[in-house]
């Protein structure tokens, strides 16, 4: 009996992982597969795991455990299920993951997945194996655009990567060890790539990347370009209505993105600007090159060019040698920032990263004390953020069905998930919605007179209640 191969893609982690699973998908559905939400049922089974922290990469083990019973019970019935390990664990830990994990057929790393049919014939004919090697060749070369019924199915926001890599080495990271140096993408690659989402559909581009903002891709002129420049063409192009790029560092935000904000209506105002530490004593000691007073500066600049702009961050509390002084200084910022929201991580020591040898280690229940005081403010600050919210109108993306028959959820310029009745055939458009309800999770909102400006420009935040 021979039918279509099944494939299971699990994605772990960041945004970028998001991406690699689908090109995963995109390279492998050509070869005979057809992807399946079921493991059980899969003749081959990835993992694209997360090493950030321990207890990201420890998940992958726990879901190896699992896919033991199953492939134990595809043996029994007499067919094989091929398990591959991919992404930044795969990195990181190579071989060691077949030691460990003897269910596994072959780990391959970020930079490496373009083999994946050549690796999965391997594994099956050959034994297992392991492709961890940096190549000399760029992986997005050898990567197939995706058929556009699958570009619908992921829905009508997607992810871009433009950006990989990264060569800050803050000491607490192991991302610039997983993902390799820095390397930027050429322009005509990533506008061909946008131009085929939207010719499928998609309306919402976010430009991806480590260090997104430190993009100096190729351009078409053989010049270098900036970040903020590639953004002027991405909003340019027919049927894109909303852009918008993670995860920025500080240090390499510069004019020309700052522009941007002030002069790309289609360039949404929410910028994800880590800080990790309030204390420029911490931040010295994280390697983050930049102090808290550059930080807040670029935070200024920033709303002085575009005064609705809104932040969100990540923090970690309880690096080695963060004192309570220290910490004190990280609610402080938060509060001086008015995050929108913001993601906070307790310290978890990586193996290779300077940080996992520095003295001053903070005990676990000093950071679960800190951790929670930490959330309690960016708890605070998102509340106060979507109560101001009460009562204005935003241009609002209807992505997807809502929660309940006859509701649709989109999101606002900020990010803010939205629940508003509307018919099904208004997803992918762009409709005026006035906030009527803050919700824990989302906000809840009506459909506004007039209809929304065909320039896709975002409503400001209206005085509310
Ligand atoms: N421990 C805790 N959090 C970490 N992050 C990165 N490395 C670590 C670590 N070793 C957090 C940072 C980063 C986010 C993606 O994960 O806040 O911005
Ligand atoms: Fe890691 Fe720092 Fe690079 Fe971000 S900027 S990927 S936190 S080293």
């Amino acid at each position: 009996m021979s039918g279509p191969r099944k494939l299971h893609v699990k994605s772990y982690g960041c945004q970028m992982n998001v991406y690699d699973s689908h090109r995963m998908a995109d390279l492998l559905i050509p070869e005979g597969y057809v992807e399946t939400a079921a493991a059980e049922a899969a003749d081959v089974v990835i993992l694209n795991t997360c090493h950030i922290r321990e207890k990201a990469a420890e998940k992958v083990y726990s879901e190896l455990g699992r896919l033991r019973k199953w492939k134990d019970r595809a043996a029994a019935d007499g067919r094989r299920m091929t398990i591959a390990v991919a992404g930044c664990v795969a990195q990181a830990e190579g071989e060691e993951i077949l030691r460990r994990a003897p269910l596994v057929d072959l780990v391959v790393g970020p930079q490496n997945y373009h083999r994946l049919p050549a690796l999965i014939e391997h594994a099956e004919r050959k034994g297992k194996v392991v492709d961890t090697e940096f190549p000399a060749e760029s992986k997005f070369d050898a990567l197939k655009a995706p058929p556009a019924d699958a570009i619908r199915r992921r829905g009508i926001a997607a992810f871009v990567t433009v950006q990989e890599g990264c060569d800050k080495f803050c000491t607490f990271c192991v991302g610039p060890y997983t993902r390799g140096a820095e390397m930027s993408r050429p322009v005509g690659a990533i506008l061909a790539e946008v131009a085929h989402l939207a010719a499928a559909g998609v309306r919402e581009i976010t430009l991806i990347g480590q260090n997104v903002n430190a993009y100096h891709g190729e351009g078409p002129d053989d010049r270098e370009w900036t970040l903020g420049r590639l953004l002027h063409r991405v909003a340019e192009l027919p049927g894109i209505s909303r852009v918008r790029y993670t995860t920025s560092h500080p240090r390499d935000v510069d004019a020309s993105l700052i522009a941007a904000h002030r002069d790309l209506p289609k360039l949404m105002p929410y910028l994800h600007l880590p800080v990790q530490s309030g204390s420029d004593r911490v931040l010295a000691a994280m390697n983050r090159r930049h102090k808290r007073a550059d930080y807040l500066r670029v935070i200024e600049r920033m709303r002085e060019a575009r005064p609705d702009m809104a932040f969100s961050s990540d923090f970690i509390v309880g690096f080695p040698g963060e004192t309570e002084v220290d910490f004190r200084q990280t609610l402080t910022i938060v509060d001086e920032v008015g995050y929108a929201g913001a993601f906070s991580f307790k310290y978890s020591p990586r193996p290779g990263t300077p940080g996992a040898t520095m003295h001053g280690r903070v005990p676990e229940d000093v950071k679960n004390e800190r951790l929670a005081r930490l959330q309690a403010a960016i708890e605070r600050n998102r509340s106060a953020f979507n109560a101001r919210c009460l009562g204005a109108t935003f241009d609002v993306l209807l992505e997807k069905p809502g929660r309940h028959s006859g509701q649709l959820v989109g999101r606002t310029p900020y990010l803010q998930p939205i629940q508003v009745m509307a018919p099904m055939r208004r997803i992918g458009d762009l409709a005026a919605v006035t906030v009527t309800q803050i919700g824990p999770n989302s906000l809840f909102g009506t459909m506004a007179r007039p209809a929304p400006r065909s320039d896709g420009t975002a409503f400001t935040i209206a005085a509310g209640s």
